[in-house]
């Protein structure tokens, strides 16, 4: 079993450096292209065959040492009750969107079993058809990135109804907010006891808040998620875009690694974060730079992870639909090339 991802979260120093891309699994991939073209983004993560075998494609073509669950953060949205979309180019549609609340008293709890049924046998797949090649993460947006879409009904520029509901009925965002950390923690328990072996925390917009309010309005949350996964001895990376003001608030979540975007260099987070394992942080852009160009880049990541207590390697976001696949393979080789 190729075990260097785990080893790397348990906060082991490993060579070479395990690697992983951000959303592997997409249309960057003409093998997903192909499943694809069969049918659309949900029905495909609700096909557990189909999501097992694009979960996979990226292990294979690309010899990453981590399998990522194919699905989305959205999924439990949609199974609470809220009406979920993806329309070519827009991105993501919740609808109605939830403003008040009463439209949250209209939502229920999950029960991940009868519920979203699919994404539990998707696991239990994977970890018979992966045979422990590699380690299989499982996955969830946090709270506070769930509420963002579920309150703006999508993707969104300035989160201004998002803040709006924050400052003017704390307590309708409060009950929003305890009801999407409930369910995210009995949804990533579910997935840990179907078979993932680590867990990724996806708080991609918690970066829209100053200090102040998302230790107020994000940070315990996303605490009582993690004391609830820490009880099944699983690790689990927390990921915040664009976080870098608020590292010294994001190492109190206690998460086992801490996802780093491009902004910051490692060197100057690990200032402020102490000897904590860190995953990340190439540009996606990166990507398109000639490969000596490239090169330079994977090797001062590596040398700046060196200083982390360990170092996963990943893009700082997700890779982009332009970037052709040759590219992330040679990136994934040259990591495991210059850190062997
Ligand atoms: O990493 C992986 O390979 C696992 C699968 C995965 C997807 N989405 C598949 C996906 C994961 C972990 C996600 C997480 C996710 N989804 C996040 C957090 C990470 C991040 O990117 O910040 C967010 C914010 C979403 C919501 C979401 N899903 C958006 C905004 C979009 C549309 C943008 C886009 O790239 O099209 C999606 C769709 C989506 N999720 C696709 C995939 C492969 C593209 C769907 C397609 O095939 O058309």
């Amino acid at each position: 079993m190729n075990d260097t991802f785990l080893r790397a979260c348990m906060g082991e120093k490993v060579r070479p450096v395990p690697v992983w891309i951000m959303r592997q699994a997409g249309r960057y991939l003409p093998d997903y292209q192909k499943v694809r073209g069969t049918t659309d983004f949900l029905t495909l993560c609700k096909t557990p065959e189909l999501a097992a075998k694009v979960t996979i494609q990226p292990v294979d073509v690309l010899g990453v040492d981590a399998a990522i669950l194919f699905s989305d953060i959205l999924i439990p949205v949609e199974a609470i009750g809220t009406g979920l979309a993806f329309s070519e180019g827009r991105g993501p549609v919740l609808s109605p969107p939830v403003t008040t609340d009463a439209a949250i008293k209209r939502l229920h709890a999950i029960e991940p079993e009868k519920d979203v049924p699919f994404v539990l046998e998707t696991i239990r797949i994977l970890r018979k058809e992966l045979k422990n090649k590699v380690p299989l993460i499982g996955f969830a947006g946090a709270p506070f990135t769930l509420a963002t879409y579920m309150i703006e009904g999508g993707s969104s520029k300035n989160f201004v109804n998002t803040k709006k509901m924050m400052y003017e009925t704390p307590a309708v965002f409060n009950r929003l907010m305890n009801l999407l950390t409930d369910v995210t923690a009995s949804y990533l328990l579910a997935q840990i006891k179907a078979g993932a072996q680590a867990i990724q925390l996806f708080d991609t917009w918690a970066g829209i808040l100053s200090g102040p309010d998302y230790e107020k309005c994000v940070l315990p949350y996303v605490q009582r998620i993690m004391d609830s996964i820490k009880q099944t001895g699983t690790p689990c990376i927390y990921f915040v875009l664009d976080g870098g003001h608020l590292f010294e608030k994001i190492k109190l979540a206690r998460a086992d690694v801490i996802g780093l975007d491009w902004r910051t260099e490692i060197e100057d987070a690990l200032k402020r974060l102490g000897p904590v394992t860190v995953q990340g942080n190439l540009d996606p852009c990166a990507l398109f730079l000639p490969e000596e160009g490239l090169k330079g880049r994977v090797d001062e990541i590596l040398r700046q992870g060196g200083l982390a207590r360990s170092h996963i390697f990943n893009l700082g976001h997700g890779v982009l639909p332009e970037v052709p696949y040759q590219k992330v393979k040679l990136l994934v080789d040259l990591v495991h090339k210059l850190s062997a």
